[in-house]
């Protein structure tokens, strides 16, 4: 029998939606919560993200811009589920946030523009999710309108991505013009009828088998004879359904649908639950793995977000428990400080406003009140555990700039404030040895984050900067036999050699080919897109 504990962590689904902008995450996302009863009004998230009436006022910045700078966690109950979404930044400017968030999921839905295909930003989702083997799955949006032939969006995620893929569903219709979708599992057939409500109401939709009369006759002969062969085609070349396969991220089962006029969002919806993992086991330092039904809590800090009230200097920290059974004041071990801390005034973010938490378990996330003691990947655990988990990932930058002071009076200032923002993961640091220059480097993966750096320098260290953009946008960390090797590239003419916080060296360069031209004349040298303390120096 299914211990309490363990009934709390089935029935939880911890997954983020990864997407290029436009693609429809914001609508999707609202639709999710339209049917998990948890808004009443299809609008208001959009509303959020035009910031017609903010709901939330943490940032100035955020105001100003219109946009959500951090990411929240949207939560509601599905047919026995509870469902939590990790709601990251959908603007084009993102930030490491949105990567930071992928890794409290566990699993990601892929959302991609059916006339679009696999887009730039899908593609650097899908890596950081498929180099942590996470589930994903992928809903092919847009579908009320023109899109690409289904074949060819298969083909380009099975490329360009890389991951097999099911199709769960296929589209009905020849040229884009779709008019429904077969079920390869239910083998029911849905369609839909456009009507010109923009997803105010539900379409309507007629649901039969392949050999139904009803569906033939609303079926032209072309389409229906396409999709007899279409299914034939999938069942015959295509891909087996493997669940252990799709767990293991490396089959990716396909839905299409239309979140504008929800078609296909609630079967998606009930399908994806289904097939997603629960929350999964966490790997700690030591090489073990911590299960989520170990009554002993643990938990792992994965997003700060500064000054959520401009008139409090508060920080709230995000953490993702990975075991046992958080409770409200509860004392737990802060591994980095080797302190106990007391986490207080926990916050669950639902669709618009916080509230309280009273418990909450493996999958959840929950946001605490910290005056600076947590940091990005800092692990919290109950006292008999006091485990470490493993270091959280670095993502390459690929924006930098040089920054000082623009009064050399507030270099303290300055200078705080950087180490603080970075220790935080507002932004990466790296500095030039020996060159008589006294700034910093700053490597971000979104301009968001220098604006984001500027901002908060000057309201709250009073520190003005002057940023000078470099034109470097790939960063390796080195890794070769001699010191005095890495101490020759601070010549480069096409890179500039900077070290991390951790005193690692680091090549900025301006693109892939000048790397392979560094490496072609040093051999002994290699590089690495994250660092790794495998590597030798
Ligand atoms: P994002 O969060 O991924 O950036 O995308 P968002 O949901 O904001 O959607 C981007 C645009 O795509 C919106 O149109 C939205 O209405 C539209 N869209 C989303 N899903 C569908 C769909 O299934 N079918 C069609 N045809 N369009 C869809 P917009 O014109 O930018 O905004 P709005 O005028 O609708 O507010």
């Amino acid at each position: 029998m299914m211990g309490a504990l363990q009934e709390q962590i089935a029935k939880r689904r911890t997954f983020a939606i990864i997407s290029h902008p436009d693609a429809g995450k914001t609508t999707l996302t609202e639709k999710l919560l339209l049917y998990g009863g948890a808004i009443h009004l299809a609008g208001s998230v959009k509303a959020r993200k035009s910031n017609k009436h903010a709901v939330s006022d943490w940032m100035e910045i955020e105001k100003q811009r219109g946009i959500s700078v951090t990411s929240s966690v949207l939560q509601f109950d599905y047919d026995g589920y509870r469902v939590n979404i990790l709601d990251t930044p959908g603007h084009q400017d993102f930030s490491e946030d949105t990567y930071r968030t992928l890794i409290a999921a566990d699993s990601a839905v892929m959302l991609i523009d059916a006339a679009k295909g696999v887009e730039p930003q899908t593609k650097k989702l899908f890596w950081v999710c498929h180099r942590r083997h996470l589930p994903i799955f992928t809903f092919i949006n847009k579908l009320d309108r023109f899109g690409r032939n289904p074949f060819d969006l298969m083909e380009e995620v099975e490329n360009v991505l890389g991951i097999k893929v099911y199709p769960i569903d296929w589209p009905i219709g020849i040229d884009g013009h779709y008019k429904g979708v077969y079920n390869r599992m239910t083998k029911k057939v849905t369609l839909f009828e456009a009507d010109n409500s923009h997803g105010a109401k539900q379409l309507k939709t007629t649901v039969g088998t392949l050999d139904d009369a009803v569906i033939k006759n609303l079926l032209e002969a072309e389409d229906y004879e396409n999709l007899v062969n279409d299914v034939e085609l999938l069942n015959g070349a295509g891909e087996e359904f493997d669940l252990q396969e799709v767990l293991a991220g490396n089959l990716t089962p396909m839905f299409f649908g239309s979140a504008m006029t929800n078609f296909g969002v609630q079967e998606f919806l009930e399908r994806f639950l289904k097939l997603s993992p629960a929350p999964q086991p966490r790997q700690l330092q030591n090489g073990e793995l911590i299960q989520p039904d170990n009554p002993a809590f643990s938990a792992f800090v994965f997003k700060i977000q500064a000054n959520m009230n401009p008139a409090h200097r508060d920080r709230i920290s995000f953490m993702r428990i990975c075991s046992g059974v958080f409770e409200k004041g509860m004392q737990v071990y802060h591994y980095e400080s080797g302190k106990p801390i007391k986490l207080a005034q926990p916050q669950q973010f639902l669709a618009q406003e916080r509230t309280i938490v009273e418990t909450a378990y493996p999958g959840d996330i929950i946001g605490v009140f910290d005056t600076g003691t947590l940091g990005i990947g800092d692990s919290l655990s109950d006292q008999s555990l006091k485990v470490k988990f493993e270091d959280f990932p670095v993502f390459p930058p690929e924006i930098f700039a040089r920054v000082q002071p623009k009064d050399s009076l507030k270099r303290k200032q300055f200078e705080k404030g950087i180490l603080q923002l970075s220790q935080e993961g507002a932004i990466q640091v790296f500095q030039q040895k020996d060159v008589g220059i006294e700034s910093f480097i700053v490597g971000v993966v979104g301009n968001l984050q220098l604006e984001v750096l500027e901002y908060r320098l000057q309201n709250e260290y009073s520190a003005q900067l002057l940023m000078t953009p470099l034109p470097y946008t790939v960063a390796r960390w080195v890794y070769a036999a001699s010191k005095e090797q890495i101490e020759a590239m601070k010549g480069l003419d096409n890179g500039m050699l900077v070290y991390d916080k951790q005193d690692r060296p680091v090549i900025l360069v301006n693109n892939e080919w000048a790397l392979n031209w560094i490496l072609e004349r040093n051999s002994g040298l290699s590089f690495l897109t994250v660092p790794s303390n495998k590597a030798k120096v």
